[in-house]
């Protein structure tokens, strides 16, 4: 059995409350031998943490997601993230970013703690885990400033190999160059094995392999054949097959 890595699922949402344990010993059992658990809040990302202590094989990331941010972020809240980001399951910050299709907060409330959080992560020298809806292009110059700041290249962040992923990247492939060069990880999910998903198929054929990670977003996204389904962990077999097809390419390697 080929050893996956679901890069980003949410375990703590409550469609997982009545099976929880079932659906990690499910993953585990199809391979996907480590999961990170995806924090989208200072509740949630405790809850990542607690889940991590109690499974072997799952890691935490701790961060607040732009829909999610009310009136923003506030220093009290980006201590508690920092004492969090210390507990050594947590092995990014995340997910942070901006969304632009829901709307719930203000883009400047947004941008703010975005940029706050990416602060943190630099000093904290934890990767980050971005979260870019409809807002490719201000997420890609935020990024593009915080990479080139001076405070973050003398942050113990520099000494890592790689300093964040664009998860359930949907950007073009300019973008997708300009992400690698920082250096950051690609991450893909359900949405590459939809029948719809051309130019996503194309521009997976065209990255480097070792720079790919693979997710779930669980319980979100459901891979083909399962849409209209909840998603879970154990599905990332199925978006390694798809991204294994559409590179001809075997699945060891994948
Ligand atoms: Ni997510």
């Amino acid at each position: 059995m080929v050893a996956l890595v679901d890069s980003h699922c949410h375990l703590t949402w409550p469609s997982f409350d009545s099976d929880r344990a079932e659906v990690i010993a499910r993953a585990q059992a199809e391979g996907v031998t480590r999961l990170v658990t995806i924090g989208t809040d200072l509740e949630t990302s405790r809850q990542c943490v607690a889940l991590a202590a109690e499974y072997a094989g799952v890691y935490a990331a701790a961060g607040i997601h732009p829909n999610d941010l009310g009136a923003g972020v506030t220093p009290d809240d980006l201590a508690d993230l920092a004492r969090l980001a210390a507990q050594p399951s947590v092995v990014a910050i995340g997910e942070i970013g901006l969304d632009y299709y829901w709307e719930r907060t203000p883009h400047p409330v947004q941008q703010a703690a975005f940029e706050a959080q990416l602060t943190l992560a630099a000093a904290l020298g934890k990767p980050v885990i971005i979260h870019d809806r409809d807002a490719h292009a201000d997420v890609m110059a935020t990024l593009r400033a915080w990479v080139h700041a001076d405070a973050t290249r003398r942050s113990p962040l520099a000494a890592r190999r790689f300093w964040g992923v664009l998860h359930s990247f949907s950007g073009d492939l300019a973008q997708a160059q300009e992400a690698l060069a920082w250096p950051f990880l690609l991450s893909f999910g359900g949405p590459i094995t939809f029948k719809n998903g051309q130019a996503l198929h194309a521009l997976v054929t065209q990255l480097p392999l070792d720079r790919l990670l693979l997710e779930t977003d669980a319980p979100f996204l459901t891979p083909h054949p399962r849409r209209g389904q909840r998603n879970e962990p154990a599905h990332v077999t199925l978006v390694a097959a798809a991204l294994a097809r559409l590179r001809q390419q075997p699945l060891a390697e994948v």
